[in-house]
Formats: C-alpha cells, sequence, structure tokens
C-alpha cells in the first residue's frame, strides 16, 4: 500500500519523507488556506521534496476553466497529479489530461457509480472521503470495497486513494481491502508506529540490558 500525506505543511513533508515510508502528497485548497501559503509556491517545493505523487487541485468549476487551470500545474514538475473534481467537466477534464499523460487525481468521490465513472474517463487515482461518509452514518470502507471489486472485474487500472482517512483503523481496514494508496494527516501516520507493548517491551529490555554492564561496539 502507498502512504500519501494528506497536508500542504511543508516542514512535516519533509519530516515523513525522511522516514523513507512516504510515496506521495495530497493538498486540497482547505489544505492551501490551513498552511497560509502561496499555492504555486508551495505545490513546487513539496514536489521537490517528494518523488512520488503531488497531488494539487483546480478550483474552476467549467472544462475550460479546469484545462487552463491544469496546465498551470502540471507545468510545475513531472510528479504532479491535477486534482479535479468528481463532476461531469472534472471527468471530461480528466479524459483528456491521462490522454496527455498527465496523472489526474479525481477527489470527492461518495459512491460506486461515481467511481466506476472516473475509471471510465482514465483517472489515476480516485478518491473516495471515508471519514466524510462516516460522518453522515455511511459506511467509508463499505464503499471502498465496492470499488475494488468493480475495478478488479473489469481490470480497470485506476488506483484506489483512500481519501478523509481519520484513525489509524481506517488504513488497517482500507489494506485489508486491497486499496492501493491511502492519504492521511502526519498525526495519522505517526500513530500507525504506536502500540502500547512496544513502548513496554523496550523500556523492559532497556532495564535489562543496564543490568548486564554491556556495550555494543
Ligand atoms: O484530501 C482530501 C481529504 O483527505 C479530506 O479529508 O478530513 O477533510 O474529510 P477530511
Amino acid at each position: 500500500m502507498k502512504f500519501f500525506a494528506d497536508t500542504a505543511e511543508i516542514a512535516e513533508i519533509r519530516e515523513l519523507a525522511e522516514t523513507g515510508l512516504l510515496d506521495g502528497v495530497t493538498t486540497n485548497p482547505s489544505l492551501i488556506h490551513k498552511a497560509g501559503r502561496n499555492f504555486l509556491e508551495v505545490v513546487a517545493e513539496i514536489a521537490e521534496a517528494v518523488s512520488g505523487p503531488v497531488s494539487a487541485e483546480v478550483v474552476a468549476l467549467d472544462y475550460d476553466g479546469m484545462m487552463r487551470e491544469a496546465d498551470v500545474l502540471r507545468q510545475i514538475a513531472d510528479n504532479i497529479a491535477v486534482k479535479v473534481p468528481l463532476t461531469e467537466p472534472g471527468l471530461k477534464a480528466c479524459k483528456v489530461l491521462t490522454g496527455d499523460g498527465t496523472m489526474v487525481n479525481v477527489t470527492l468521490c461518495f459512491s460506486a457509480a461515481q467511481a466506476l465513472l472516473a475509471a471510465k474517463a482514465g483517472a489515476t487515482f480516485i478518491s473516495p472521503f471515508v471519514g466524510r461518509l462516516d460522518d453522515v452514518g455511511l459506511s467509508g470502507m463499505e464503499l471502498i470495497s465496492d470499488i475494488r471489486m468493480i475495478y478488479d472485474n473489469y481490470d480497470y487500472e485506476t488506483q484506489i486513494l483512500v481519501a478523509s482517512v481519520r484513525s489509524p483503523m481506517h488504513v488497517v481496514e482500507a489494506a485489508k481491502i486491497g486499496a492501493d494508496v491511502m492519504t492521511a494527516p502526519p498525526k495519522i501516520i505517526g500513530q500507525l508506529f504506536k502500540h502500547p507493548l512496544t513502548d513496554a517491551g523496550l523500556a523492559a529490555f532497556l532495564k535489562d540490558w543496564e543490568a548486564t554492564g554491556q556495550r555494543i561496539g
């Protein structure tokens, strides 16, 4: 499973990149607002800090506007994935952009029908928002299972990028289903490392090691 960081905070991205476990980054207009940085500048910095795909989202709602913005975004770096919303103009733009060899992340997916359309439009990534579905009493993970089944039925190459991840269990459940990618805030990625038994076991090992009076090297 690929791990993307869902943030526009360059310091957090650099820190995660140092672990060697980071495969890409996703941003959205809300995350850019939160970072308080110039959109094009921060995306360029992120694209330099990581070698994998960096999603940068268009804000136009019409096809022509999306294509104009996509042109600006894809010129930033080779690893930019243009993010478009799951709308009719968005999928039209997706089809043309992927046909040109540009990576496209189709975002704001909330149904299997939408995911099927995105695959037909040649999307590189489909982003179903699991947390936001859970928020309204629906099952985000059921959607991931449905999309996995549909994509496998037809050998669609579109990668399932699980978004709106709110807990380590979202990551584990998505991995069990076979989602290709998950994107999560750095805080959630950090939580994946943690287990109280690891901390307790480590403390006990170190105590016993000290009692031996030995050193390594
Ligand atoms: O990047 C899109 C998605 O991950 C947003 O997550 O927590 O705002 O629902 P959230």
